[in-house]
């Protein structure tokens, strides 16, 4: 059999995504097996092993189709050849057709002068309406499809495994991008309707908006807003699409650009509307304090955060490492088992990875720092979720049975002066400088040593064997 590939692991993983749990473990063996023998034949009548991986999955053809066909849906109303397509449509209908509904209705009642509670709650009550009308229609008309027309069996769109996505690593990603969408939608809400719909009215009874007008006669509202849709454009784009350097360079422009015309709006004074100010009855202090708020936000986008992943973080190594790394202020990923999660979160990670249910090093997070504490990963492997200049650093004794850890050591001393990525063996070293460092931080109460258990000296065995047998929580003590 050929080993699988990452193109394999990421295709196999597409179809698996969209399967029952119960259905994953066979199906998954299936597959692997037949894709193996398949690049098998290709590879005995002479082919390369790439080339024939690339052709067998591009015979196989889109892994969504082939994920409908497999998922037995029984008495179903959309068969598997049109299900596809159908979910493809619903959610493209429900996401452009329903927001923009939404905000022509705004509009046109804002327009007509109704009273703010009319211009927010007619635009949710046409945005659901138009939802169950998507629904309802897009369903009869594939189930109607479904009944009477022949099944068709060749795809609706060219599919080649280039398309094939990275899998979605963190659900905290996933939840960001949400949280992202959330404030955006607000954002642009609270942004157009800020013309008409205000606390404020001026003598002939006509909303006073809280936003300058003038960023309405330049035009450079619809700008500024293009910029934001299409930062999170971007954000979205890394999520679901491969990681790659012109896409991270052109996220950070637009973002780059965002916070620097908000910065230039607020140092010069066009963002609130004067009248808006005075007939709210501010005290001049006010505008200031929220130019100031905005200045210090947008620099604060501007600034990059380190993000550093430590793989085996409920250790008695990993614990000290994900607090030291959050007190210097880097975003911290934290890898552990089920069990420790919420330790983890606990003192401090950002995000927590459970790597008995998700593989990072196959997912699309990128890290500036990795610190490897378990040693689970071929340097390869932790190579790909670093940035173009991360850096990785192992610590783990983990390793085969006789040269242990040392393979891993000696490639990446090998490899990196000839990498832009730096990757480092560390073994620790008795400092009274560091440990002073340390029990400073300790006192100042930004570290704080996570220990699973006391043990006295005379049952030192009971300890080791706690530790072995069950990766302890953090440190055991041994006292005398
Ligand atoms: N270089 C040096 O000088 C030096 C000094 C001290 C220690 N070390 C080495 O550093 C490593 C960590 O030491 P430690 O005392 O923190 O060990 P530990 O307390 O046993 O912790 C091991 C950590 O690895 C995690 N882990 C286990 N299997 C994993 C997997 N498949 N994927 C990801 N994480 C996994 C554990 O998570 P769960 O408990 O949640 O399963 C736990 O967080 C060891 O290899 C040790 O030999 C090196």
């Amino acid at each position: 059999m050929t080993p699988t590939s990452t193109l394999t692991d990421r295709y196999v993983e597409t179809i698996l995504r969209r399967l029952p749990d119960r259905q994953r473990p066979d199906i998954e063996k299936e597959l692997r097996a037949s894709i193996a023998d398949a690049v098998d034949d290709r590879l005995d009548a002479g082919g390369d092993p790439a080339e024939a991986e690339l052709a067998v999955l591009t015979e196989l053809g889109d892994p969504e189709r082939l994920a409908a066909g497999y998922a037995d849906r029984p008495l179903q109303l959309i068969g598997p050849a049109l299900y596809l397509d159908y979910v493809r449509l619903l959610t493209t209908l429900l996401a452009t057709v329903v927001p923009a509904v939404a905000a022509a209705v705004g509009l046109v009642r804002g327009l007509q002068g109704a009273p703010a509670l009319r211009v927010i709650g007619d635009p949710l009550e046409a945005a659901l309406t138009a939802g169950v009308h998507i629904v309802f229609w897009t369903t009869l008309v594939f189930a109607i499809i479904e009944r009477t027309a022949a099944p068709r069996r060749t795809s609706a769109r060219s599919w080649t495994p280039a398309a094939l996505p990275e899998p979605p690593s963190r659900r905290a990603r996933y939840g960001e991008l949400i949280t992202q969408t959330v404030l955006l939608v607000l954002f642009t809400t609270f942004v157009l309707l800020s013309p008409v719909v205000s606390t404020e009215t001026d003598a002939a009874g006509d909303p006073i908006g809280m936003l300058s007008p003038w960023l309405w006669e330049t035009g450079i509202v619809y700008l500024f807003i293009a910029l934001v849709v299409a930062s999170l454009g971007f954000s979205f784009a890394k999520y679901y699409v491969r990681w790659s350097v012109p896409l991270a360079v052109a996220g950070s422009l637009v973002l780059i650009a965002c916070a620097i015309a908000l910065i230039w709006l607020a140092a010069n004074g066009r963002v609130l509307n004067p009248a808006f100010v005075e007939a709210a009855g501010w005290p001049p202090s006010v505008p200031r304090w929220i130019a100031t708020g905005l200045v210090v936000t947008s620099v604060g986008t501007l600034i990059h955060t380190v993000t550093v992943l430590v793989n085996g973080a409920s250790g008695g190594v990993g614990t000290f490492t994900v607090q030291l790394a959050r007190t210097l202020g880097a975003e911290v990923t934290g890898i552990c088992s089920t069990r420790n999660a919420e330790l983890v979160h606990s003192i401090g990670a950002h995000h927590v990875i459970d790597y008995t249910r998700e593989d990072v090093t196959r997912g699309s997070g990128r890290f500036d720092v990795v610190i490897d504490l378990a040693g689970n990963h071929r340097l390869s492997e932790f190579r790909r979720v670093l940035t173009p200049k991360g850096v990785y650093v192992s610590s783990s004794s983990a390793g085969g049975v006789v040269l242990g850890p040392l393979p891993r050591l000696i490639a990446a001393a090998a490899t990196s002066p000839f990498l832009s990525q730096r990757l480092r063996g560390l073994a620790s070293r008795r400092s009274t400088e560091d440990l002073s460092l340390l029990a400073g931080l300790v006192a100042e109460g930004k570290v704080t040593p996570v220990i699973e258990r006391t043990y006295p000296l005379n049952e030192t065995a009971d300890a080791i064997r706690l530790r072995e047998a069950e990766h302890a929580r953090g440190k055991i003590v041994l006292t005398a």
